[in-house]
């Protein structure tokens, strides 16, 4: 594990180089890069326009002298990338003076973050804009610009107010809210129907339907799954378990008054519960898969249910999807709590105070999560707008329908406890998962681990220890 996200460090450390090569050397006007083209067009006209730049050097415009390079750090998440290209097209066309890069970055949240604390710890002005988790303003406030002082004032009554009121630390909002996010329920409606069966609405039921139909599948499909979830050591991990102990009242680890709530009965059941799923309704190998990997074998046609964020119901309906038209989406089973529960989730962006123009990378920011790329990010792949007013845009209810049938999921979402425990909400997030981990690989039991979670979490924290309320 640790190799791997070394290996994409050093991996990532070398495209940044190579990118950052271009933009540092395109804010320095005696660069002979200056008029650098734009690395989508092909090697040869690279070369020639390179040709140029160097005989231009010394009789660069002043519009040219002037021109920024703008670095954007974003997910790759699904089409998550291209989407962001696409909207950089956007911007470029309309900013001239602003050449605006996108930097792609790992998959799971902490190695995303690990990589962003290497360039905001040492300061650098690589990277402007960063795209960062809706659990990170707490941890990270101190490396981001307040974007009030750049025009976010303008516009941030457009968004929904917890999540502005969850970037906002002592005052200064750190994070432009770009997507939110929940976890639902996706679920197989031919199977249903061909099992004879009701959507589930609890984790039993979930169950019981989750290995009828694998049993029924399993006759054609030797691959075939009831349920895939995200089971790896990591924030997606957290995002699930908080779930389940929320729909089960066993409360969300750390409460927002500070106490620390996690050891308890209810939590405990409900985490051996779903350590009882791994290799009866999910696969063993679910011990190790974040979103993607669910959303493979899901897309694929090898599972009934899957767990996953609003992003994977665009992608499920593309063309070359095996269940294209098959499947929708609800809420998340109940447990004991008589209700389900939802992570709530989200990505926002932030620009680096150690930018070499905060000013132009605020501009990028917010046109990156304006109505306009938010309803095209909203249409082309289901990522839930942060602005109130497009839930009620026809053609994105028309492109995803469960944007208004879910708003409450989407506007009641469980939040993991950042703010109580900022800044060490990693370390806590990271505690947790291991726990809940060492459980799901039958390393641990429930109570035990949770035990030991308490301990832990006392230490880091110092705060009390208390039931659930
Ligand atoms: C999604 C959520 C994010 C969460 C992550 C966990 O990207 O938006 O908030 O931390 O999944 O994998």
């Amino acid at each position: 594990m640790k190799r791997k996200l070394l290996t994409m460090m050093m991996a990532f450390v070398l495209v940044l180089t190579f990118s950052v090569a271009g933009c540092s050397s395109s804010k320095d006007t005696n660069d002979t890069s200056t008029n650098a083209p734009d690395t989508t067009q092909d090697t040869d006209k690279d070369a020639t326009s390179n040709d140029d730049s160097s005989k231009d050097t010394t009789q660069d415009n002043a519009s040219e002298d002037k021109k920024s390079v703008v670095t954007v750090a974003c997910g790759a998440v699904g089409i998550e990338l291209d989407l962001t290209k696409k909207a950089v097209e956007l911007f470029n066309q309309d900013n001239p003076n602003i050449e605006v890069r996108v930097l792609e970055t790992p998959d799971l949240a902490q190695d995303r973050l690990g990589l962003y604390l290497q360039f905001l710890e040492a300061q650098s002005s690589d990277v402007d804009v960063y795209q960062i988790d809706v659990i990170w303003p707490g941890d990270l406030a101190e490396h981001f610009v307040d974007l009030y002082q750049y025009g976010a004032k303008e516009v941030a009554g457009d968004h929904f107010a917890p999540i502005i009121e969850n970037n906002t630390v002592d005052g200064k909002l750190i994070g432009m809210p770009w997507f939110t996010d929940a976890g639902l329920l996706y679920y197989r409606k031919d199977l249903l129907e061909k099992y004879n069966l009701e959507i589930p609405t609890t984790w039993d039921e979930l169950e019981t339907c989750a290995k009828t139909i694998q049993d029924g599948e399993r006759a054609d499909n030797p691959d075939f799954w009831g349920y895939v979830w995200q089971g790896n050591a990591y924030e997606g991990l957290t995002c699930d378990a908080v779930e389940w102990i929320v729909s089960n009242g066993g409360g969300s680890i750390v409460s927002p008054e500070k106490v620390i709530t996690v050891n308890n009965d209810k939590a405990a059941e409900i985490i051996e519960k779903a350590a009882s799923w791994v290799g009866t309704i999910s696969p063993d190998g679910v011990t190790g898969f974040g979103e993607e990997d669910a959303r493979n074998m899901w897309q694929t046609g090898n599972a009934a249910f899957m767990r996953n964020w609003p992003y994977a119901y665009v992608l499920g309906n593309s063309d070359d999807s095996a269940i294209k038209g098959l499947f929708d989406v609800v809420p998340l089973p109940k447990g004991d709590a008589g209700r389900g529960a939802a992570a709530l989730g989200g990505w926002q962006l932030a620009v680096s105070k150690y930018s070499n123009d905060p000013e132009a990378a605020a501009k990028v920011a917010l046109f990156l999560a304006s109505y306009d790329i938010q309803k095209l990010r909203a249409i082309e792949g289901s990522f839930n707008p942060t602005i109130k007013s497009l839930y009620q845009d026809e053609e994105v209810l028309e492109a995803s329908p469960f944007f208004g049938s879910l708003y409450d999921v989407f506007t009641n979402a469980a939040p993991r406890p950042s703010t109580a425990t900022a800044p060490r909400y990693n370390e806590v997030s990271t505690y947790f998962y291991q726990a809940v981990h060492s459980v799901l690989t039958g390393e641990s039991n429930a109570k035990d681990a949770l035990l030991e979670l308490e301990i832990e979490l006392q230490d880091l924290l110092g705060f009390e220890v208390g039931a659930p309320e």
